[in-house]
């Protein structure tokens, strides 16, 4: 596996941010670091995602900066060209998969069908975003359509929180978890990093239980 997408693993959490001011990027990230998580998946949802990508990558070294929603070979070159480490999209399309791995780009590709991920094994990945998570049948869907595919690790998203992290954390094909309730659009509009921080704290707790439990 690539060595960025395996480090996402680590802490076994990536904060999906939507920002539309480029100046909260840095205090933002720096409240996720302090909670205890080392990256974050700035989404292309708002015109600020390029800046906010540039200004993380360039002053926050501790942090591992990924583009999220990234739905186009153009966004894919921006984001790159920002200082993005990983890129994310929500479904899999297969000439913004070509372009990064033409370039070298470390890609999660949204993937929810068994055709899906095999369309990822073709182009030689090995992690996938499963999306969204909750909505298309949640964990025991996940464990039947991840069940062929041995060799793939998941990063389920959409609908995960606190209450059901643990769970789809004790399933061991899924390498980390993705979502925006740690850093939500109005926490951040209102400037409440200390409130997330305290969120990424308590996903942290969870994620290490989580972990111990399933013996990893
Ligand atoms: C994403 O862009 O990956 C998802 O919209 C995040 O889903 P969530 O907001 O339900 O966590």
């Amino acid at each position: 596996m690539d060595v960025i997408i395996e480090s996402l693993g680590e802490t076994g959490i990536v904060p999906v941010i939507k920002i539309d001011n480029a100046v909260d990027a840095v205090p933002l990230a720096k409240a996720i670091e302090a909670g205890g998580i080392p990256c974050v998946e700035i989404t292309f949802r708002t015109a600020a995602a390029e800046d906010a990508i540039r200004r993380i990558a360039g002053e926050l070294p501790g942090t591992l900066v990924g583009a999220g929603t990234v739905l186009t070979v153009e966004q894919l070159d921006r984001a790159l060209d920002a200082g993005a480490r990983f890129i994310v999209t929500p479904g899999f399309n297969p000439r913004v998969v070509a372009h990064a791995v033409k370039q070298g780009a470390p890609i999660i590709p949204g993937c929810s069908t068994p055709t899906d991920i095999e369309q990822a094994l073709e182009f030689g990945l090995d992690a996938v975003k499963f999306f969204p998570a909750e909505q298309s049948g949640g964990l025991e869907y996940l464990k039947a359509v991840a069940a062929p595919y041995s060799q793939v690790r998941f990063v389920p998203t959409g609908g995960i929180g606190a209450a059901n992290l643990a769970k789809y954390l004790s399933f061991a094909p899924v390498l980390a978890c993705g979502g925006s309730w740690m850093a939500k659009e109005d926490l951040i509009k209102a400037r409440n990093f200390a409130g997330v921080t305290a969120l990424c704290a308590e996903a942290v707790r969870i994620a290490a239980q989580a972990r111990t439990r399933g013996g990893r």
